[in-house]
């Protein structure tokens, strides 16, 4: 069965929408970019179109030199007409995590500051990374995670660690598992898993006689394969599992959760100025 993640977006976009009617200021997002490949070009063009159905102001700014990346990070995040900062990745040249540092962690609206990272080390979800978050919420809206056997394949620290952090949280107490390439015998413990996270970017990695029937299946890979999307879960596996849509399953939570981060963070900081 494929896991419809429609209901859920619409719920999101209801609520984005009631708060940016309640807003007394115009979110912007500026997105931060270095030599973009034709993927990340695309994704910021379809970025921009969805953020302003929401009548967010996005605004693209490609760096034409990488040594000026740290004191333009910084002067976004100094300038009170901005609310969100999203920073393209790959970033070539650049040491991400010296670029990362700079930015206000009340605008990292992606969740990728260390600052907001380890927030979530101690329960607090304010900014987590999006994609963490979007399969967090798929799942609460499905079932009850509550003492599950989850498998997380990936490590990344922007999908499968926080991802770990944020479902061995007490109010969901997963029991978790995370894999990566050096994980020995992937479909033993996939097999035993109640839910299979499959953030690994590997076309077909997860296979029908790697799952046990009825497991509910997450898939966050996206791959290009022969011009069209999919994810890392090969088609079968939806005729014994339930799995989520690659396109139009987590990436779609993602960028909604972006968007109401932007939303977020501009009722904030636009109280903190008007206090
Ligand atoms: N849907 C969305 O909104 C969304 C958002 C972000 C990313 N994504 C997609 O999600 C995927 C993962 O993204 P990412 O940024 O986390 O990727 P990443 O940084 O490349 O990490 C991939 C992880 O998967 C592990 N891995 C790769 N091949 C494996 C295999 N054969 N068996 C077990 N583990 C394996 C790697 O292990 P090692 O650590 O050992 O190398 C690594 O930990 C990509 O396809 C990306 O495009 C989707």
């Amino acid at each position: 069965m494929i896991i419809d993640v429609e209901p859920l977006a619409q719920k999101l976009k209801k609520e984005i929408n009631e708060k940016i009617k309640s807003l007394k200021v115009r979110p912007k997002l500026v997105a931060v970019t270095y030599k973009p490949d034709d993927s990340t070009v695309s994704y910021l063009k379809s970025q921009q179109k969805f953020a302003n159905k929401f009548n967010i102001e996005y605004e693209i700014l490609e760096l034409t030199f990488p040594e000026n990346i740290f004191k333009i990070l910084k002067e976004l995040s100094n300038d009170k007409n901005i609310h969100g900062i999203f920073l393209t990745h790959p970033l070539p040249e650049i040491d991400e995590m010296e670029a990362l540092i700079n930015i206000n962690p009340e605008k990292d609206v992606e969740g990728r500051h260390p600052y907001n990272l380890g927030m979530l080390m101690y329960g607090n979800e304010n900014f987590a990374p999006c994609t963490a978050e979007a399969v967090v919420k798929i799942l609460e809206e499905i079932t009850d995670i509550i003492g599950k056997n989850v498998v997380i394949i990936g490590r990344s620290s922007t999908v499968g660690k926080p991802l770990s952090i944020m479902l061995l949280r007490r109010n969901r107490s997963a029991t978790v598992t995370v894999c990566h390439t050096k994980t020995k015998n992937l479909e033993m413990l996939t097999k035993n898993a109640d839910i299979v996270v499959a953030a690994a970017g590997k076309p077909n990695l997860i296979t029908k006689h790697m799952i046990k029937e009825n497991t509910i299946v997450i898939d966050v890979g996206i791959n290009v394969v022969d011009n069209k999307i999919v994810g890392d879960v090969s088609k079968d596996v939806s005729n014994i599992a339930n799995v989520t849509p690659v396109p139009g399953g987590v990436g779609k939570i993602t960028t909604l959760l972006l968007i109401e981060h932007v939303v977020k963070s501009a009722e904030k900081i636009y109280k903190n100025l008007n206090k």
